[in-house]
């Protein structure tokens, strides 16, 4: 009764790796790298108007959406498809360009949605590892040679890196679609590559409201990319994945952007102080160009889960990164928080080094 390609995605234990949850408000939370902050007295107004009209269907298109993205990034809002979170317009991406059996490179660690979009549409993802964590174009363009596209998070979770303009430019030039997903862009010192569109017709780029606009439960996202691609992927998007009050707060959030620049320059503050301290207590970091750190804690004697296992019960939530594909079992990943809720985490990891 099940398709083949879902019975084996089931064998195998494949499914979307979640961090550890608590709905307790005392916990720290810093497992799912979403704004700290909440959104703003303003989007949840536009939200709670929006309410009493639940009843009706949402506008199909988002069209009032689009128009507002479009005045945010400088892009016609017919290059833009919106959806019920950049996880579906990367579903949307590989039934709109891809053929069952295509292969598509994604290069790990990464995000693990991207593998679990293409499993789901009968896809096969061709793993590379990065060498070391960081982006070199070679080992990439290799393994691109006989695929039909890539996914690329820029910058990409959980390493916090991003692959540098060159390196995107050669992958573009094979002419194989690349899927880059932006999802944390505007935590970064690496400028947008919506502006490519015009010049690369392979090029897919997905964004989303989940973090910096803080709307992550309410789910709504994007993709960019020329005229064709974005009508096929409306094409394949169900008439109204994207919901009344989500299509009304990302309207009201793309008007808070002096919330979105307080967001922006709190956590690039936060980050700061958190490589400083964490390095000293002996971790080993890698740059990060997100809200994010990936840390190893294996030099204070520990593994990924034992510090993850501490802090919980110290009701800190941080990510054990050995669920994620190439990442092995010695990494965290530690999302940048509130001023207090950084000086906890750092506090409590301080009482470990005490003993
Ligand atoms: C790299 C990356 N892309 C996309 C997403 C999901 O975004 P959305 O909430 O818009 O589906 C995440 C969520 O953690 C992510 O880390």
């Amino acid at each position: 009764m099940i398709s083949k390609r879902v019975r084996e995605m089931i064998e195998e234990g494949l499914s979307y790796p979640l961090a550890e949850s608590s709905e307790e408000k005392e916990f720290t939370k810093l497992c799912s790298n979403e704004n700290p902050f909440g959104p703003p007295s303003k989007v949840i107004n536009a939200i709670k108007e929006e309410a009493e009209r639940i009843g009706e269907y949402p506008e199909s298109s988002s069209i009032e959406v689009k128009e507002a993205i479009s005045d945010y990034i400088g892009v016609n809002p017919l290059q833009i498809c919106v959806g019920n979170g950049s996880d579906e317009i990367m579903d949307l991406a590989c039934k709109a360009t891809m053929n069952p059996g295509d292969q598509v490179l994604i290069p790990i660690p990464t995000f693990s949605q991207y593998e679990l979009s293409c499993r789901s549409n009968a896809m096969v993802p061709k793993f590379v590892e990065l060498d070391n964590y960081r982006w070199e174009a070679e080992s990439l363009l290799e393994g691109l040679k006989d695929s039909k596209a890539a996914f690329i998070g820029r910058p990409n979770n959980p390493t916090g890196n991003s692959i540098n303009n060159e390196g995107t430019k050669e992958l573009l030039s094979t002419g194989k679609i690349i899927i880059v997903d932006e999802a944390y862009v505007e935590f970064s010192e690496k400028t947008s590559l919506v502006d490519w569109i015009e010049d690369y017709e392979n090029l897919i780029v997905l964004r989303t409201f989940s973090k910096a606009f803080a709307l992550a439960g309410i789910r709504i996202g994007y993709g960019v990319a020329n005229r064709e691609i974005s009508e096929a992927l409306e094409r394949v998007r169900p008439p109204f994945s994207v919901n009344r009050l989500a299509q009304k707060a990302a309207i009201a959030a793309l008007k808070t952007r002096d919330f979105l620049d307080r967001t922006r320059d709190t956590i690039f503050k936060e980050k700061e102080y958190l490589q400083k301290k964490l390095e000293k207590l002996g971790f080993e970091i890698l740059p990060s160009d997100a809200n994010f750190i990936m840390a190893n804690p294996t030099p204070l004697g520990m593994d990924a889960f034992d510090i993850c296992n501490y802090l919980s019960k110290q009701g800190i939530l941080i990510r054990n990164l050995s669920g994620f594909r190439g990442a092995g079992s010695n990494w965290i990943r530690i999302s940048v928080g509130r001023p207090e809720q950084n000086k906890r985490l750092i506090k409590a990891i301080e009482k470990i080094k005490e003993g």
